[in-house]
């Protein structure tokens, strides 16, 4: 355990590739956070062999053995409880969560999603904005609030969709900011800097005054 890091519990369902991009920025050994678990809610995934490869604790509550939501959330919430977490990153998680979950970590919960929010919630996000014509797509870091993929947004990225785009080309141009801005996310609220004032969130002690803007360009972020 490092002293006086904040001690950051991981959820995912998936490849975690955001998970990695997690893992690879907490590794600095100035970093402020610390990812102490990781939890997904299926078995066999390349996000367990992550947290294995790196060396962090992880856990597995298959929803599938669960009658209902809120007896999955409580296992989750006394393997985060016994693991210290003290904030949560969802990076790939695909499950809605009881509101009794989120109201307990409100302020506390992080999520990405692969969309520019408050456009395109839910699922098939890529394919939908290409269908719609949208000229740009991207991906948005936001507090967790119980309304999936609604809450206070920390920052996003923007990408262009091309003319020849599918779902799974634009997926890949989003992920690739995905790794970009969800560290640089952790590490503001992990140096206390994020303030939420109502449905927004500032950046306290920004080196540029856009820093929560990011679209997408080579500066760096912070
Ligand atoms: C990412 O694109 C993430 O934004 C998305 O799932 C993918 C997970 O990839 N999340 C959502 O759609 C949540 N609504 P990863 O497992 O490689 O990080």
């Amino acid at each position: 355990m490092s002293e006086g890091k904040l001690r950051v519990g991981v959820l995912v369902s998936g490849s975690g590739s955001n998970l990695q991009a997690l893992i690879d920025a907490c590794a600095a050994p100035d970093h402020p956070a610390e990812i102490v678990t990781v939890i997904s809610n299926r078995p066999g995934v390349r996000a367990l062999d992550r947290a294995k490869a790196a060396g962090i604790p992880a856990v597995v509550f298959d929803h599938k053995n669960y009658a209902d939501r809120t007896s999955f959330d409580a296992d989750m919430q006394k393997a985060l409880d016994a693991a210290g977490v003290e904030f949560i990153c969802l990076a790939g998680f695909m499950r809605l969560l009881t509101t009794a979950f989120v109201e307990h970590w409100s302020g506390r919960m992080i999520n990405i999603h692969p969309s520019l929010l408050p456009s395109f919630k839910g699922l098939n996000v890529q394919q939908r904005a290409i269908d719609a014509g949208a000229r740009f797509a991207g991906c948005t870091v936001h507090f967790v609030t119980p309304e999936m993929d609604v809450g206070p947004i920390i920052q996003q990225a923007v990408v262009p969709i091309h003319q020849d785009d599918t779902g799974d080309t634009l997926a890949a141009r989003i992920l690739v900011q995905e790794h970009r801005i969800y560290p640089a996310c952790l590490k503001w609220v992990a140096e206390g800097r994020v303030r939420i004032e109502g449905e927004r969130v500032f950046l306290d002690g920004a080196n540029y005054p856009d820093a929560a803007l990011h679209n997408p360009s080579s500066e760096p972020i912070g």
